[in-house]
């Protein structure tokens, strides 16, 4: 069964047949899914998921782009989320310079305290970075982030940093994007990462992946990921479901 590791099942786009569609998964192949928080409120709502179904999982944390929001009082939450048994994760935490708001040193202030929760409370964290490489590598190195573990999830990078990723111990999660007509760069990334260090995941309602590209994304989808690496990977897709989940169990801690 697929773990999807990366999903944002509370967003508003699942309002008309959210439950319907969760389902539908069993069936569909996926076994496990991690719903996201990108804001407190979303966070809240992951919580909420994770404990209406069983098979699904909770992280806990504030998107780069959301991080104005938090000061030293609300982000408590995060320690009280913790310490629930299907919280698994710190994130989605990190670096997103593709829009001017919030400045670089907001959003860099929040990545470091976020990691430093994440170490306090032993869970690892899951890293958004977009067009900020190297400040984020920056920081992982500085905060020791390779203690900490986690994923740099939707993986946008070339292979080079990739690498230096898995050798700080991260997985990289990859999805809809490996299918895409121009996605040679995340081939390569595929190609160049050992199998044991890749996670599978949507990100849905985002980057739904050939042949539903600019759709909404969602689990049920994933199998068309599963193919694409099969084929670069020269392994069968049970392979590369079998492999992918367990990562994500021991990224997660979940027996
Ligand atoms: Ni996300």
């Amino acid at each position: 069964m697929i773990f999807d590791t990366h999903a944002h099942y509370d967003d508003e786009q699942f309002d008309i047949d959210r439950e319907e569609l969760i389902a539908s998964f069993k069936e569909a192949g996926i076994g496990n899914v991690t719903n996201i928080g990108a804001n407190l409120a979303g966070s809240q709502r992951s919580m909420d998921l994770a404990h209406k179904y069983d098979f699904f999982y909770a992280a806990v944390g504030v998107h780069p782009s959301d991080t104005e929001e938090l000061n030293e009082e609300n982000i408590k939450a995060l320690y009280e989320w913790s310490r629930d048994e299907k919280c698994v994760a710190i994130g989605e935490i990190g670096l997103d310079y593709h829009w001017p708001d919030p400045t670089p040193e907001v959003q860099k202030k929040w990545f470091v305290r976020q990691l430093q929760i994440a170490r306090k409370v032993k869970l690892p964290v899951i890293i958004h970075s977009r067009e900020a490489a190297a400040d984020t590598l920056q920081i992982m190195h500085d905060e020791h982030a390779e203690d900490i573990g986690g994923v740099v999830h939707c993986f946008s990078y070339s292979k080079e940093v990739a690498k230096q990723c898995v050798d700080m111990g991260f997985y990289i999660g990859i999805g809809g994007v490996l299918t895409f007509k121009n996605g040679r760069k995340m081939v390569e990334v595929v190609e160049n990462t050992p199998m044991d260090r890749i996670l599978l995941e949507t990100d849905c309602p985002y980057l739904a992946p050939e042949p539903y590209r600019g759709k909404r994304n969602n689990s049920t989808y994933l199998p068309y990921v599963v193919t694409k690496m099969a084929q670069i990977k020269g392994i069968s897709e049970e392979e590369v479901i079998r492999i992918t989940t367990e990562n994500a169990k021991r990224m997660y801690r979940i027996s």
